[in-house]
């Protein structure tokens, strides 16, 4: 069968990830796939930076946008950023009518329901399973396997930063600035750090994860936010000393004045399953009227689990097996108010 092609847009941490997996694992990639998956033209900032990867083969665009025409099945955007040339090439690529895959949490936080309506009005797949804990599959999880349920409730950790600082800080007693360095030379940390120990980058992860869980339109404004910059590992040996661990946590909730949803630093008794999440990891548990409770672990940033989360996206699209963008078609989600952004 013809190759599926693939425009890729950023080749930092996640899009070296990609190229990376595409090339280690492209026979089997291939049979699960039904057929190959080749990355056909790519896109960055700065053309000479050495990434240690053979381009040689690809096209090379400027103008990143302009990826939208290149010729391409899909095009993946590892760019980062809610607006400037991510939403750009989103837009440009729905319009081209052709598949659009992003890790870009931040951008679907805030135009998820423009992207997905774009994308069934082309009749074309928007795929993000990489914008929420990472590795972990989640969105498919929720999308999917869980979807003959009513949730109650999504609890996670979802920013794989936080948790890494949070842990480092208890286990070794480590200044917050210094682990924090740490976590950005592991590549985990967003461009702008303070997304994620402000508990911006989880509240742009709970708000879609909520419109998956809950068929409401992801509403980040409606989130509560709060993050961990004034925890200090005196505050953490302290909850230590009491049985607890300091998470950060995000919580969204079905109830009586809509959905309630909330990221903050939670204390975590030491025998409850979020207590045992340590480093760059995630957690997302959720509870289903017919499933129970459903807990997902597992690598929340990095280069590989993201890579491996957006290039199941793209074997997903190579099967012709893609849906509508979020858990049911945008008309019914813009319809149900996410509500609440108040105290219970
Ligand atoms: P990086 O900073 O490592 O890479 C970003 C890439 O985008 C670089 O190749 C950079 O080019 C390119 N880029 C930046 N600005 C522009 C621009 N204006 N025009 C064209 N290209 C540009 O980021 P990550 O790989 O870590 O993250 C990419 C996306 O994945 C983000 O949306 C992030 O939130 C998301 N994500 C990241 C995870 C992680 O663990 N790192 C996990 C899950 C999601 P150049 O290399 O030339 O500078
Ligand atoms: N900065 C994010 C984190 C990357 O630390 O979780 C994964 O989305």
């Amino acid at each position: 069968a013809d190759a599926l092609k693939v425009a890729l847009a950023g080749l930092g941490t996640v899009g070296g990830g990609v190229i990376r997996l595409l090339d280690e694992n492209r026979d089997l990639i291939a049979r699960r796939a039904g057929r190959p998956i080749e990355v056909v033209a790519v896109s960055a900032r700065d053309r000479s930076k050495d990434r240690g990867l053979d381009l040689s083969q690809l096209a090379w665009v400027d103008d990143t946008t302009q990826l939208a025409h290149a010729d391409a099945d899909v095009v993946v955007e590892l760019v980062g950023g809610a607006d400037g040339p991510a939403l750009a090439l989103a837009r440009a690529t729905l319009a081209a009518g052709k598949g659009f895959v992003t890790a870009n949490k931040a951008m679907l936080a805030h135009h998820g329901l423009e992207l997905g309506a774009a994308a069934e009005q082309a009749g074309v797949p928007l795929k993000f399973e990489a914008a929420v804990a990472g590795g972990i599959p989640v969105i498919k999880g929720l999308r999917e396997g869980a979807a003959a349920n009513a949730i109650g409730r999504v609890t996670g950790i979802l920013n794989g930063t936080c948790n890494f600082i949070l842990s480092r800080m208890e286990a070794e007693s480590r200044d917050f600035a210094d682990v924090l360095a740490e976590a950005q030379a592991l590549g985990f940390a967003e461009a702008d750090p303070s997304f994620d120990i402000d508990g911006v980058d989880a509240a742009h992860k709970l708000s879609i994860l909520a419109s998956i869980a809950f068929g409401t339109r992801p509403a980040f404004p409606n989130v509560q936010v709060s993050g961990i910059r004034h925890v200090l590992a005196a505050d953490i040996a302290e909850a230590a000393a009491l049985g607890y661990r300091v998470r950060l946590v995000g919580v969204a909730e079905a109830g009586a004045g809509g959905l309630f949803q909330r990221v903050h630093a939670h204390l975590v008794p030491a025998d409850h399953p979020l207590a045992h999440v340590t480093g760059a990891t995630n957690a997302v548990v959720a509870e289903g009227n017919y499933v129970g409770r459903l807990l997902f672990q597992g690598a929340g940033a990095g280069a590989g689990p993201t890579a491996s989360a957006v290039v199941a996206d793209l074997i997903d699209i190579a099967r012709g097996e893609f849906g509508t963008a979020f858990a049911m078609p945008v008309d019914a989600l813009a319809a149900a108010e996410p509500a609440d952004s108040g105290e219970r």
